[in-house]
């Protein structure tokens, strides 16, 4: 995956896919981008915990609530890659600060780029797609044995709705360069621990709590 990212970043600098270059290749090579930084961030985090040596006495894996985990991260992976979008959207055509209502019908207009009209897809995708994590990583925290499973869940509980506040809020205040830094780390963070939530469902590595 570190190849990966290095031929992607290498791809962009090489076909000039930077700056104000407003081309479909470029809309389609960020989301990739962000696509393969989110499986080199899984891949180090499944690294890092499965170093770890696994307790004893384990409980049983939860092959049901695991593959409802899959789910939730094929999603958030969905709403990641139209996020990056929106963000090459807003880097190319800086959001005006304007009533919301003004912005929308700005975005819909006939001559608006083809990226400012998809701006309204990745909140949509991102409120659906939380509400499916958040009842998932509450049915877990329920279900789950292990300590460390439970401990994922609630972590999950806790960034889905930090990070539908700190979209709303990058919304209303048109996404000033350190929310979008926050956003960012929030969703690298729900990743992370919708990764780990995974893995522990399938197969626990700690006792019961
Ligand atoms: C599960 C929830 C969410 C995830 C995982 C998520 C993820 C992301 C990601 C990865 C980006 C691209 C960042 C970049 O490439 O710089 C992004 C951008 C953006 N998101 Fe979200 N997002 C979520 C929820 C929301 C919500 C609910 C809203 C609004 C109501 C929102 C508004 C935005 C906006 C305006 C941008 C473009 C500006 C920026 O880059 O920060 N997001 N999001």
């Amino acid at each position: 995956m570190m190849v990966v990212e290095a031929l992607l970043g290498a791809g962009l600098v090489l076909f000039e896919l930077v700056g104000s270059n407003r081309s479909v290749g470029r809309a389609v090579v960020m989301p990739l981008h962000l696509v393969s930084t989110s499986v080199l961030t899984a891949t180090l985090a499944l690294v890092a915990w499965w170093s770890r040596p696994a307790e004893s006495a384990l409980p049983a894996g939860d092959r049901g609530l695991a593959r409802g985990v899959s789910v939730a991260l094929g999603a958030v992976l969905v709403v990641s890659a139209a996020g990056a979008l929106t963000a090459l959207g807003d880097t190319l055509y800086p959001v005006q600060a304007a009533a919301l209502g003004e912005r929308w019908a700005a975005d819909q207009a006939a001559s608006a780029h083809f990226l400012e009209r998809l701006r309204i897809l990745h909140p949509l995708l991102a409120v659906a797609a939380s509400a499916y994590a958040w009842v998932l990583a509450g049915r877990a925290r329920k279900r789950l044995a292990s300590r460390a499973g439970r401990g994922f869940a609630g972590a999950v509980l806790a960034l889905t709705a930090l990070q539908l506040v700190v979209g709303s809020v990058n919304v209303l205040l048109s996404a000033p360069g350190w929310l979008q830094v926050l956003h960012l780390f929030v969703a690298s963070a729900l990743w992370i621990g919708l990764v780990l939530l995974r893995t522990e469902a399938a197969e626990p590595r700690t006792r019961a709590a």
